[in-house]
């Protein structure tokens, strides 16, 4: 794989990303509780540290860092580790700390991010980004100023937002940010025969070409795994996919015989 990319080294994604991000990027990760947003994230700055000896930094707003040490520690993720090597740093924050914290020089997250050497950075979530914000275009100014922040810092950034659907459907409120994000990874539930299975989906990848088939994905003891694609099925992001067959009878009727 090429070495001008930032290889996730999720099994699977970086042939859909044609390798892996663009360095100096911002990515956006969104999707429903439970979808995996943080593990997707935890392993993008793990991998980094353990394949490629790249320091990376996770900023939350949202959990406790015990509940982030021991979610890393179900898929044999030593975090803790990590820190006391100096290659990771988990800082638990607020959006309004974070955000005048980029916008002063010498900040935490800067300083942080220089100390370490840092390459790589998980911010999750910026959902919360949004009570800085009163409408849209102002929540795209904090986080277009927030993403050419980490950019600066040299850092290829994952942002992780929760989508309030469960099934499928659009949140066409901030899809605002899709403008200003370099990549952009949906993931969603879906129901196939009384199942239900995770999908992923890669958006946009700015500047290459990437993979724009639907991939079933699973989370294991060891992370998220891509597998197949949802072969001969149709309207899978709609969250009530069709088997091919019937979407060609609703469309041409019957084939008379
Ligand atoms: N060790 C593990 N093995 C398999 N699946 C796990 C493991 N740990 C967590 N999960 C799954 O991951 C899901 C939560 O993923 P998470 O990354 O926290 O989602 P999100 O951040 O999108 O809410 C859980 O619902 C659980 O199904
Ligand atoms: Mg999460």
């Amino acid at each position: 794989m090429s070495n001008d990319r930032i290889e996730t080294g999720i099994k699977g994604l970086d042939d859909m990303l044609q390798g892996g991000f663009l360095p100096q990027t911002a990515n956006l990760v969104e999707g429903p509780p439970g979808t995996g947003k943080s593990t997707f994230g935890m392993q993008y700055i793990y991998n980094g540290i353990k394949l490629h000896n790249e320091p990376g930094l996770i900023v939350t707003f949202e959990e406790f860092p015990q509940q982030y040490y021991r979610d890393a520690e179900s898929f044999g993720w030593d975090f803790r580790q990590l820190e006391r090597e100096g290659k990771l740093r988990v800082i638990m924050t607020s959006p309004e700390v974070s955000r005048a914290d980029l916008e002063s020089v010498g900040g935490t997250i800067e300083t942080l991010a220089r100390e370490m050497g840092a390459r790589r950075i998980l911010v999750d979530s910026i959902s919360h980004f949004g009570q800085l914000a009163g409408d849209p275009v102002g929540l795209r100014t904090v986080v277009y100023g927030f993403i050419n922040s980490l950019k600066r810092e040299g850092l290829t950034s994952i942002l992780t937002r929760e989508s309030p659907v469960l099934l499928g459907g659009d949140d066409a409120e901030d899809s605002t940010i899709a403008f200003v994000v370099d990549g952009y990874i949906l993931l969603r539930y879906v129901e196939i025969e009384s199942a239900i299975r995770k999908a992923l989906l890669v958006l946009k990848l700015r500047g290459s070409d990437h993979a724009k088939d639907i991939r079933q994905y699973e989370i294991t003891p060891r992370g998220i795994e891509i597998m197949s694609r949802f072969e001969g099925r149709e309207g899978i992001m709609s969250g009530s996919p069709r088997r091919m067959a019937d979407v060609f009878v609703e469309a041409f009727g019957k084939p008379s015989r």
